[in-house]
C-alpha cells in the first residue's frame, strides 16, 4: 500500500508525511492492532512519546513489516517526545535513549520536547511529580537549555529532526534565538474551535510547521481534562451541514480543513474503520468560503483545559 496523503518539507530539507496516526491512550493490543491497520491503509506517520507508554508497541509492529519486507526504514516517520522528567539538560540524552531502546529503532526520525515545563522525578508517581508537601515539583530549567541538549541529537545522529510541543510564540522565538537549529514543528492543541491563528503566523515566521493534537476534538480524552459545559466539536452543526453536502463524515470535514491549512495532522483512533475513514480526506477539497466559515468557528477554547494548577512553573506556556 503506498503511502496516503501528502509530504510536506521542513526547512531542513526533510520530507516528512502531513498526515499520521495519534497514539495517546491506545493501550498495548489496540496500539498494535492500530498500528498494523494504519500500515495496511498507508499510514506512513506515527506520533508516540516517552509518556504514552506505547513506543515498544509501535516499534515491534513497524520492525515486523520491516522483516516481512512490507516497509523499508526509511519509508516510516517515527515521533517521540521527551518528558518533563528528563528536561535537565544532562538527562535529554537519556531520554531519548530510553524511547530508541524501547521502539527498538537506530534513529527517530522526529523528536519532541513534549512540552515547556522540566519537573524533578520525585517518588510521588503521576506524569507531573509533587513534592512531599503536595506542591509541583518544579525545576527551573529554560526552555533554550533543554534545546541546546536537543541539539545535539540532531548531531550525534539519534534523530533526525527537532521540535516542541504545548510551546508558546515566545518560547518558539527565545529557542530560534539561543539555537543553533531551529525546530521544524510545534505540536499543539489545534482544531476548528481553537485555530491557533497566533501561534500559527508565529511559527510560520520561522518556517516552523503547526502539528495539531485533539483535530477531532478529543472525544476520548480523560475526564480530568474535560469540562462538560464545553460543545462537542464533532457535533458542532455546521461541521455536521458540510458532512452532508460533501458526503463525507464530521471528523473527514475537520482533518481536511486543517490540512488545507497546511498544518500536520495526527488523527488517533484504535479501530481499524475509522482508522480507514480518517485517511479518506484526499478526494475532496474545502472551498475557499467553506474554510472561511469553519475559520469563524473559532473560540479559542482549550477542550484539554490550562493545566492552571501549573501556572507557578516559570515556563508555564498558556499565559497569553
Ligand atoms: N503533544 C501533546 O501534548 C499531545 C496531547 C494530546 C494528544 N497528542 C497526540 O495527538 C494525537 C491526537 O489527539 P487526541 O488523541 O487527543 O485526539 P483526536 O485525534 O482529536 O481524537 C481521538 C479520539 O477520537 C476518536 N475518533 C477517531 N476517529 C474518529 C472518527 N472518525 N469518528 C469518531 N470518533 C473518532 C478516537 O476513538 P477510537 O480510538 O475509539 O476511534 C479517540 O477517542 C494523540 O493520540 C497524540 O498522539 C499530543
Amino acid at each position: 500500500m503506498a503511502m496516503i496523503g501528502p509530504f510536506i518539507t521542513f526547512y531542513n530539507g526533510i520530507k516528512f508525511p502531513q498526515f499520521g496516526l495519534g497514539t495517546w491512550q491506545s493501550t498495548k493490543e489496540e496500539c498494535k492492532t492500530a498500528v498494523r491497520a494504519a500500515l495496511d491503509a498507508g499510514y506512513r506517520h506515527f506520533d508516540s512519546a516517552f509518556a504514552y507508554g506505547n513506543e515498544a508497541d509501535i516499534g515491534e509492529v513497524i520492525n515486523e513489516y520491516i522483516k516481512a519486507g512490507k516497509i523499508k526504514r526509511e519509508d516510516v516517520f517515527i515521533t517521540s517526545k521527551l518528558w518533563s522528567t528528563f528536561m535537565e539538560p544532562s538527562k535529554v540524552a537519556e531520554g531519548c535513549d530510553i524511547s530508541l531502546k524501547a521502539l527498538g529503532l537506530d534513529y527517530i526520525d522526529l523528536y519532541l520536547a513534549h512540552n515547556s515545563m522540566a519537573f524533578k522525578n520525585t517518588s510521588s508517581g503521576g506524569a507531573f511529580p509533587t513534592n512531599p508537601d503536595g506542591t509541583p515539583a518544579v525545576l527551573d530549567v529554560k526552555v533554550q537549555d533543554t534545546w541546546a541538549a536537543m541539539e545535539k541529537l540532531v548531531k550525534n545522529g539519534k534523530v533526525k529532526s527537532i521540535g516542541v510541543s504545548n510551546y508558546s510564540a515566545e518560547q518558539v522565538d527565545r529557542i530560534v534565538k539561543h539555537g543553533t537549529i531551529k525546530p521544524v514543528t510545534n505540536q499543539v492543541e489545534c482544531h476548528a474551535y481553537m485555530r491557533q491563528e497566533e501561534l500559527f503566523n508565529a511559527c510560520k515566521k520561522h518556517n516552523v510547521y503547526l502539528t495539531s493534537y485533539g483535530s477531532l476534538g478529543s472525544p476520548g480524552r480523560p475526564e480530568s481534562f474535560r469540562d462538560n459545559s464545553h460543545p462537542v466539536l464533532m457535533e458542532e452543526p455546521f461541521i455536521k451541514q458540510l458532512a452532508t453536502k460533501h458526503k463525507k463524515s464530521p471528523g473527514q470535514i475537520l482533518l481536511r480543513e486543517l490540512i488545507q491549512r497546511g498544518i500536520i495532522i495526527i488523527p488517533k483512533s484504535s479501530n481499524p474503520k475509522r482508522i480507514k475513514e480518517n485517511s479518506e480526506i484526499f478526494d475532496f477539497q474545502l472551498s475557499p468560503a467553506e474554510m472561511k466559515q469553519i475559520a469563524d468557528l473559532d473560540k479559542k477554547l482549550r477542550l484539554f483545559g490550562s493545566f492552571d494548577i501549573l501556572k507557578c512553573h516559570p515556563e508555564y506556556p498558556f499565559h497569553a
